[in-house]
């Protein structure tokens, strides 16, 4: 049988990570991303930032909604496959979210777990002063994280998942400070190993990294329906940010 190894950042552009996370579909982006607009009162004239916008999913919502927005990734290959999706409103670009965006947006938008991915809380801290940089003085951001202490009290060592074709084993571990997902695909008689791995950064945590940021922490929401957060039963940690 064959067998890689492909890199972390690497496992998100992959067609198996897609259909690995198919039940997190865009419904769902669409449904969070109206309640968001609609709390924060974001009027159509207004620009967002995208941050880690992946192959693009909230962006082209967003635009389609009538916002000016730019999408920004890692990754080139899902830059290349958003740009497929561009307009005069909506721009892709490659970036890295620990150096400095050269932008200033209304809004910054970090969805679904796209922060807390170094070892360095330094690159953390550094990726939230971007954002507190990136935005006007009466901006805002929303860092939509993982509820990192209901994910811990309930993860599940060891799980198979057979979606479609492809078998998914996958092992869950708390590492270091890292919640890490060793996921093993296996697609016919080709196996390959993904990691996924994300910093256990919890709502203390989040205050003490914006306070250092000079940002300031204005809500807190516990899931997609921006219901109140709870640390026991939350699924997510979503934080609306400004300055
Ligand atoms: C969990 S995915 C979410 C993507 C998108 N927000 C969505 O919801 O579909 C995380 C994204 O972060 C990107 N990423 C990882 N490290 C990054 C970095 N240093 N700078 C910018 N993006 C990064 C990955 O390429 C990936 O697209």
């Amino acid at each position: 049988m064959k067998q890689s190894k492909t890199w972390f950042s690497e496992w998100f552009n992959t067609s198996y990570y897609h259909t690995l996370y198919k039940h997190r579909n865009n419904d769902e982006a669409q449904r969070f991303i109206k309640n968001l607009v609609s709390f924060l009162k974001l009027s159509k004239d207004k620009t967002i930032l995208d941050l880690a916008c992946g192959k693009g999913r909230h962006s082209i919502f967003l635009n389609s909604l009538g916002y000016q927005v730019v999408g920004a990734d890692l990754s080139e290959n899902s830059i290349q496959h958003a740009n497929q999706f561009a307009n005069e409103q909506l721009t892709f670009k490659v970036q890295d979210m620990r150096e400095p965006f050269n932008i200033k947006v209304d809004a910054v938008f970090n969805m679904f777990t796209s922060f807390g991915y170094f070892d360095d809380d330094k690159e953390d801290l550094k990726v939230l002063s971007n954002i507190a940089q990136a935005i006007h003085t009466d901006g805002v951001a929303v860092v939509d994280y993982m509820n990192v202490h209901k994910v811990i009290q309930h993860l599940v060592p060891q799980e198979t998942i057979q979606r479609e074709a492809l078998e998914f084993n996958i092992k869950r571990h708390v590492t270091n400070g890292f919640i890490t997902k060793e996921i093993h695909v296996l697609d016919q008689e080709e196996s390959f190993n993904f990691q996924e791995r994300v910093k256990v950064i919890d709502l203390d945590k989040f205050k003490t990294y914006c306070e250092l940021a000079n940002l300031k922490i204005k809500h807190i929401f516990g899931d997609y329906n921006l219901s109140a957060f709870n640390k026991d039963t939350s699924d997510r940690l979503i934080l609306i940010l400004t300055k």
